[in-house]
């Protein structure tokens, strides 16, 4: 890796048009010499006068020759980055690992990294953290950025303290390492709807990090710049004043929380406690969750205790029963509101986080978590324990809205379905089956997300608005997001569904002795889901 990165190195100094393209871009040849930028030349064969041995198959497993029809006669070799910007990344230790290629004309892709290898993982790596350790310790803070070129650039304008994530969301493991290095994170984002997003999964990515002593914060920049332009249009102390102005993490989780529900309504709230759970429940435990749990409590307009109450009646093990709080709040609070529609009015704090989407992995995915102290003391007071008030659960609704409905609120409950189950979904009649089955896509991309972030990917699709729009109004009370309640919704599914085979076994039976086998058959687990039901049903209403 050590001896390409060389290689580019010489070729930039060779090719008038690639040194050319980096001064047209701002940068001096200092910064570029800083990060070892290159270039590599436009033939297929270029790493051959760097390595004699072209063959080589650990050029292969560095991700530099790209081979054809390996072990056959056709078998050919090239090199994978051609007519390039070379952009080398190094591990902390300062060691080359991979190498992102930035294109100098409009061709496809933007950049080309390498491929994964043992020693290169996009999902952990940051470009820059070597060049920017000590500038890291000196400003107090890192600049957590997007692109390569926005870490240059900023360096070259004297914010040294800036890393990117190579093309891939910011997660766990990218925090963890940068949090080894500094308390203190800001990220920035470009201003545009992807921009807004990564923040998004950002967040997610930075909340069990969050203890009391580390300050994270979320730039963002003007719709139309990234850090790069940003900087080279206004300055470094521009960019330094933006960044006194970052949103402090406890505000961006408010803002998350709250996207897409009306604050002035109860309705809105009551989907602003379900939305502001998962995110709630990421935090360490300490002082900073605490204020938290009281800012949330004060958004929603619900006392602590009923907030408490409230969040420890979600996301129970299987076959806990709902407990409903006893309090008028939360009855008020969750009746009759469905994801409400994104034309609705968002408040203030909603707009100015609009965009979020795509976080993935830490919202559940079937992850045991510890109860939290609100659980806990919530599970201790009897008096908390009970049935949501009669009045609340007149309204009949339709199943399969409420199931389609359970599951997009809470994704993570996917994982609990059986086989039998999914089955059923997928033979729903639209809009469900539509819905659900662009769920489950989204689910294996993503894993569990909260409804703040699967909402926003449901909108990006006119024809899934318009699926959505038509589950709007699942009729009853939201007083029952549960598992418990899920299961008995699929379970009058799976009901129907075994109602409707008998008719048309029925039918059969009388030319098709077969039919009457299977008839008995369908009948005995009808029977036996028949009674199941009603037991669940008596026991939830007691
Ligand atoms: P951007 O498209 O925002 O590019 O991608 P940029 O950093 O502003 O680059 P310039 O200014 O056009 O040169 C941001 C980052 O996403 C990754 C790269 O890491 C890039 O720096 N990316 C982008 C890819 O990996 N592949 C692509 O095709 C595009
Ligand atoms: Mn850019």
């Amino acid at each position: 890796m050590a001896r390409a990165a060389a290689h580019y190195r010489q070729q930039l100094k060779a090719s008038p048009e690639a040194v050319a393209y980096l001064k047209g871009r701002g940068l001096t040849g200092e910064v570029a010499k800083q990060f070892g930028i290159g270039y590599s030349t436009d033939s297929w064969h270029g790493l051959a006068s760097a390595f004699p041995a072209y063959d080589d198959p650990k050029l292969e497993e560095a991700g530099l020759v790209i081979v054809h029809d390996a072990g056959t006669p056709q078998e050919k070799r090239y090199d994978r980055f051609r007519h390039r910007i070379m952009f080398p990344i190094r591990s902390v230790q300062g060691d080359v690992i991979g190498f992102g290629g930035r294109v100098m004309d409009g061709g496809e892709p933007k950049y080309l990294n390498s491929p994964e290898t043992p020693v290169f993982s996009k999902g952990r790596e940051l470009y820059g953290l070597y060049e920017a350790r000590t500038a890291i310790r000196k400003a107090g803070y890192a600049l957590v950025v997007e692109g390569y070129m926005d870490v240059v650039a900023l360096a070259q304008s004297g914010l040294g303290h800036a890393v990117a994530t190579l093309g891939t969301a910011c997660t766990e493991d990218h925090v963890r390492r940068l949090m080894r290095f500094t308390d203190s994170v800001v990220f920035s984002f470009d201003g545009d709807a992807a921009g807004r997003k990564a923040a998004a999964r950002a967040l997610e990515a930075c909340l069990p990090h969050a203890s009391d002593t580390r300050s994270i914060r979320f730039l963002f920049l003007p719709t139309e710049h990234d850090p790069d332009s940003f900087v080279r249009e206004h300055g470094a102390s521009a960019f330094e004043a933006a960044v006194q102005q970052a949103v402090p993490l406890s505000r961006q989780m408010l803002t998350l929380a709250s996207q897409g529900c009306e604050m002035d309504t109860p309705e809105g709230r009551a989907r602003f406690v379900h939305q502001a759970h998962p995110l709630w429940s990421a935090l360490p435990e300490g002082a900073l969750q605490g204020q938290m749990l009281q800012a949330f409590a004060q958004s929603a307009c619900v006392p602590v205790q009923e907030l408490t109450a409230l969040w420890s009646a979600m996301g129970r093990p299987r076959g806990a029963a709902y407990t409903a709080p006893s309090g008028t709040a939360g009855a008020q609070g969750y009746a009759a509101s469905g994801p409400a529609s994104p034309a609705d009015g968002a408040s203030e704090v909603t707009r100015a986080g609009s965009g979020f989407g795509a976080p993935s992995g830490a919202f559940g995915g079937g992850r045991q978590r510890r109860p939290s102290w609100p659980e806990r003391q919530a599970m201790a007071d009897p008096m908390r324990r009970g049935a949501a008030p009669a009045s609340l659960r007149r309204a009949p609704r339709s199943p399969a809205d409420w199931v389609t409905h359970l599951l997009l609120l809470q994704s993570d409950w996917w994982s609990r379905l059986s086989a039998e189950d999914v089955d059923l979904l997928t033979q729903l009649p639209a809009p469900h089956a539509p819905l659900l089955a662009w769920l489950e896509r989204d689910l294996e991309e993503h894993g569990p997300r909260p409804w703040a972030a699967l909402q926003l990917a449901l909108e990006e699709s006119p024809e899934r608005v318009r699926a959505w729009r038509q589950l709007q109004n699942p009729t009853g009370d939201e007083s029952e997001l549960t598992w418990d309640s899920l299961r008995r919704a699929l379970d009058q599914l799976h009901l129907d569904r075994l109602q409707q085979l008998q008719t048309e076994l029925a039918a059969r039976a009388g030319h098709d002795p077969s039919a009457l086998a299977e008839y008995q058959r369908v009948f005995e687990r009808w029977k036996a889901l028949k009674a199941s039901l009603a037991a669940s049903a008596s026991e939830a209403g007691a």
